[in-house]
């Protein structure tokens, strides 16, 4: 019996799992109504489908010794704390996404990166008009010290097209030393029927880049736009197919802008680097901790500073907090850049453990700069800012905090305690809050005093002694 086709197929829009029905709660991620629908591609599609096999005919398993490491060498892109994002520049023949809301900075960054690196560049667009680019580049040009004399100097070559069969065939032929497509929304393939931005353009158009970036072996950067809520969330499909996204964080209003490294098939992971968006461009801010460490006096109820790790690299910034009595009959929580579940369990825990009742009471918290944190260390820091607002009593603007907070109410060990403590001490910090179960080494630097405590009701003796 043949079986008929379907005509669509399902996407989520959270995690980009597939099905074949529709479904009210995405089966791998657990979110309800994130199933959109998209149209199956086109069987007779010759276009992409023929150019895999035709080529794949003429390839071999290799043995590993055959296999040339040397091509593996990193293509520098002129802005250090992006190659380092990436792990040492980037990798040819990779796909790299770079996400982002709009207006946070994706195509500054791209049009940065052939200006300062003076790589050959096909830069291509679907947004933007040659001039418009043109003008975008001369500010960027203006402002910044770099090898680049004069827009005119650079070695960009723009392309302003849509249709990405042209876009390849472009690239084949001149071969740039980097690519550059903005953005995967605005591209489109003949083999797919619906219309560019649908899940099954975006995806049919990433992997046709992904095979023209491993056959060619030109590193591809391509640009993705999300929206707050993640809805039209093509990026978040794309993380399966492309081999490292970076994304942008952080407030458009703000001046800071954070990129991430969510995936990384060759380098590491959560490794951020912070940008300020200035007049001409973005510019790499060098001691992110500083940044992100309050410009206010000592003396705010509310707020706490913790010292994360993001990746490999310690970095310290301020957790605020804000408890006010419920005005509707339920409390309201809600966080920024902070996972809400967590912060209803750490309430629940000082609810539990050390006796305040905070269910009457509204809790906002927010974390410094945009930025999301996920590091478990930030739990103490989120303890000690709900209680200083709670108690309307201000923590010493000299301490720091780093600990995960266990459901019994224990302060755990995190990773690396000794580092956090390194850079709090570098910052000028006094005092630091850590799990009484860190194992310390001894050269500790002397300027700094760690205290240990064991749980929460040790902490809120450690601070609020006379509130
Ligand atoms: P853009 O890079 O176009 O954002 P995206 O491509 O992610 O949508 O621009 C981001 C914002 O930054 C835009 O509002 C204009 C502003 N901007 C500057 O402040 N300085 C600059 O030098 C440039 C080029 C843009
Ligand atoms: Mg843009």
């Amino acid at each position: 019996m043949v079986m008929a086709t379907p005509k669509s197929i399902w996407y989520c829009t959270n995690c980009g799992n597939e099905s074949p029905k529709w479904m009210g709660r995405c089966p791998a991620c657990g979110e309800w109504n994130t199933m959109v629908e998209a149209p199956v591609e086109k069987k007779s599609a010759s276009g992409a489908k023929g150019m895999a096999t035709k080529s794949s005919r003429d390839r071999k398993p290799l043995n590993l010794k055959e296999i040339d490491r040397s091509k593996e060498d990193r293509v520098l892109l002129g802005i250090p704390e992006v190659d380092r994002l990436l792990g040492g520049g980037i990798v040819p023949g990779s796909l790299v996404l770079i996400g982002g809301e709009p207006g946070i900075g994706k195509s500054t960054l791209s049009l940065q990166i052939p200006l300062n690196s003076g790589l050959q560049t096909l830069y291509v667009t679907g947004e933007e008009s040659a001039r418009q680019v043109k003008m975008r580049a001369e500010r960027l040009v203006a402002g910044a010290a770099l090898p680049t004399e004069s827009a005119n100097d650079s070695n960009t070559l723009v392309f302003c097209e849509t249709r990405i069969e042209d876009v390849i065939a472009q690239a084949g032929e001149i071969k740039p030393d980097l690519m550059i497509v903005d953005s995967v929304q605005t591209m489109f393939t003949d083999t797919v029927e619906s219309t560019p931005g649908s899940v099954s353009q975006i995806k049919e158009v990433a992997a046709m880049l992904l095979r023209f970036a491993k056959e060619s072996g030109v590193p591809v950067i391509l640009i993705g736009h999300i929206t707050k809520d993640g809805y039209i969330a093509g990026p978040k499909i794309l993380e399966h197919i492309v081999d490292v996204v970076l994304q942008f964080e952080g407030e458009n209003r703000g001046a800071y802008r954070i990129l991430r490294s969510i995936k990384n098939r060759f380098g590491s992971t959560s490794e951020i680097a912070v940008f300020e968006m200035t007049g001409t461009g973005l510019k790499e801010v060098e001691n992110p901790s500083e940044m992100l460490i309050p410009m206010h006096e000592a003396g705010l109820s509310g707020a706490a500073i913790c010292a994360t790790l993001d990746g490999t690299r310690p970095l310290l910034f301020e957790v605020q907090a804000l408890v006010s009595s419920a005005v509707y009959g339920t409390a309201q929580r809600s966080a920024t850049g902070f996972d809400t579940r967590r912060l209803n369990m750490l309430l629940a825990v000082l609810e539990k453990r050390a006796g305040f009742h905070l269910s009457a009471k509204d809790v906002f918290l927010n974390m410094a700069g945009g930025l999301k944190v996920s590091d478990p260390a930030a739990d103490l820091a989120v303890i000690a800012a709900v209680l200083s607002s709670n108690f309307d009593y201000s923590l010493p603007g000299d301490s720091c905090f780093a600990g995960e907070v266990g459901l019994s109410g224990e302060i755990r060990p995190v990773a690396q305690t000794d580092r956090r403590i390194g850079e709090a001490a570098r910052l000028g910090f006094k005092k630091i809050f850590v799990s009484s179960f860190s194992s310390l080494p001894d050269n500790l630097p002397k300027t700094i005093k760690v205290v240990k405590v064991a749980d929460v009701p040790a902490l809120v003796k450690a601070l609020f002694k006379n509130a």
